[in-house]
């Protein structure tokens, strides 16, 4: 054939966007997985959306159970709509059809698609079948001409069986069908996942891979892996402005700020001031005239601005003002790809400039394949830089011990283009707060060790730490003055 197929809408974007446009004209496609993975949902999705835009479909129920059944379980879901029953979705029974024979049930369907001008036919159970007829040479022939039969008429055969996937694989529907589609239910811990797999697709690019998969009341989405769907543009490019904090001192030390379109990571130990320096970050981007968006992994926006404010940063101007935006998301009720596609939307619906994400381990926790995290975050910092945002992760790191952070726990660090770190010292029986800037891309930094204070007035940057030695190890010795210039 010279040109790819057309492509029939299955109604379902995400649906649309793995199987790299939609269904192919003329092919049949097996939708296949364990009971309850939500095969059925999202075929009759499919169905019920071409006969809303006006394409005729046939559905066609296999065993002696009643239509009604099928729509009762149909009945809850949005796109669920009975008055296009009977005209543009029309309902057949070929139960009696199949126990006298594979002719008799091939010729009532390909006659009821032809009189009905269907475009699809959506079969809901071919194990029926095969339980059936128990004759596999018979369902393989029976499959064959159908599909051939549904060419001809320029109509898509949508099918589910109940196998998993790679049971499926094994048996002849796999080879007979142009396209396969497998939905699962994993077990993580007490969690169940959905996902689901396009293992094949005749001409198409289509997306390979599991990706996550949800039901809703609005019925069946997918969310295509990101580090599988990123566009193919250029990163924004590093600008020369910089977005600094608004503290003179700090940001002097960067010699302005950090590039624009970076990605920073400001790591340290908890309760050391990560949270409130960040939200520095975003809040002198509001008043800037930049929109800056805090996505909390913890906190509501009320404690967000309530903890900022108990130490002099009044965030409440900016965020009246919709500059400064402030939203949580729970990683403990959804999965990173959900999570971080409502983030990133909201950033191109709005036009945000800056985005801090508190809490990074949190969001690391969410990617439930460990071996996934690098490239999903790294993929989320590509598509950051790519919507020319400049952006501020922090993440708690547990061991802050020795010249080298140990980063080992954490994915983000290899991908910051800037990393900040802050720690607690201990000195003259006294814990200090130090911050030392490790890296910054392409940049002159100041590498000196600061002392800095959170007080009631706001997070101070103090003068370099002069002379002491091993402040990095966390075990500070004095060698002539005290830190930070400040007597304690
Ligand atoms: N409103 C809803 N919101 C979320 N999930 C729902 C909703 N309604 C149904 N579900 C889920 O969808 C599942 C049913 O999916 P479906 O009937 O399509 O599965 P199936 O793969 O066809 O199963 P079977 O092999 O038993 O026919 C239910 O088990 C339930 O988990
Ligand atoms: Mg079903």
């Amino acid at each position: 054939m010279a040109s790819p197929p057309q492509n029939f809408d299955t109604g379902i974007p995400s649906l649309n966007v793995l199987l790299a446009g939609g269904l192919p004209a003329r092919q049949s496609i097996i939708v296949t997985g364990t009971p309850g993975s939500g095969k059925t949902v999202l075929c009759s999705q499919v169905a019920f959306a071409a006969a809303a835009r006006g394409i005729p479909v046939v559905v066609a129920t296999v065993t002696s159970e009643p239509h009604d059944k099928l729509m009762d379980a149909l009945s809850g879901f949005s796109f669920h709509r009975p008055e296009l029953l009977g005209d543009m979705m029309f309902l057949i029974s070929a139960y009696s059809a199949l126990k006298r024979g594979a002719k008799e049930a091939r010729d009532l369907l390909l006659q009821t698609v032809r009189e009905r001008g269907a475009r699809l036919l959506f079969i809901d159970g071919l194990r029926s079948i095969r339980d059936l007829w128990q004759d596999e040479a018979r369902l393989r022939e029976f499959l064959y001409e159908l599909g051939i039969g549904l060419a001809a008429l320029n109509c898509i055969g949508l099918f589910t069986t109940e196998y998993p996937l790679p049971r499926l694989m094994e048996l002849p529907e796999a080879t007979t069908m142009d396209g396969i589609v497998g939905l699962s239910i994993q077990a993580q811990g007490s969690r169940r996942l959905r996902r689901v797999e396009v293992m094949k697709l005749r001409g198409r690019p289509h997306l390979l891979g599991e990706h996550v998969m949800r039901i809703t009341t609005d019925g069946v989405d997918f969310l295509p892996r990101l580090e599988a769907t990123l566009p193919d543009v250029e990163d924004a490019p590093l600008e020369n402005e910089r977005m600094g904090f608004g503290l003179p001192e700090l940001d002097a030390m960067m010699y302005g700020g950090f590039p624009s379109n970076s990605t920073t990571l400001i790591a340290g130990s908890m309760g050391i001031g990560k949270t409130l320096m960040a939200s520095y970050f975003a809040l002198d981007g509001a008043r800037r005239g930049e929109r800056s968006l805090i996505v909390s992994f913890f906190d509501s926006p009320q404690r967000v601005i309530a903890r900022a404010r108990r130490v002099g940063l009044d965030m409440q101007p900016a965020f009246e003002s919709g500059m400064l935006e402030v939203i949580q998301e729970l990683p403990a009720e959804a999965e990173a790809d959900i999570l971080v596609r409502r983030i990133l939307q909201h950033i191109e619906e709005r036009g945000v400039k800056r985005v801090v994400l508190d809490g990074l381990a949190e969001l690391e926790l969410s990617i439930m394949e460990s071996g996934r995290r690098r490239v999903f975050l790294a993929a989320l910092a590509l598509r950051l830089r790519q919507l020319g945002v400049t952006s501020v992760f922090t993440r708690e790191v547990s061991k802050v011990v020795g010249a080298e952070l140990d980063f080992n726990d954490a994915p983000v660090a290899i991908l910051a283009e800037n990393v900040l770190l802050l720690r607690f010292v201990e000195l003259h029986g006294r814990l200090h707060r130090i911050l030392s800037i490790l890296k910054m891309r392409d940049s002159k930094y100041d590498n000196t060790l600061r002392e800095f204070e959170v007080a009631d007035t706001g997070l101070r940057v103090l003068a370099p730490v002069r002379s002491s030695q091993g402040l990095l190890t966390g075990q500070a010795r004095p060698v002539g003055s005290t830190i930070g210039g400040s007597e304690s």
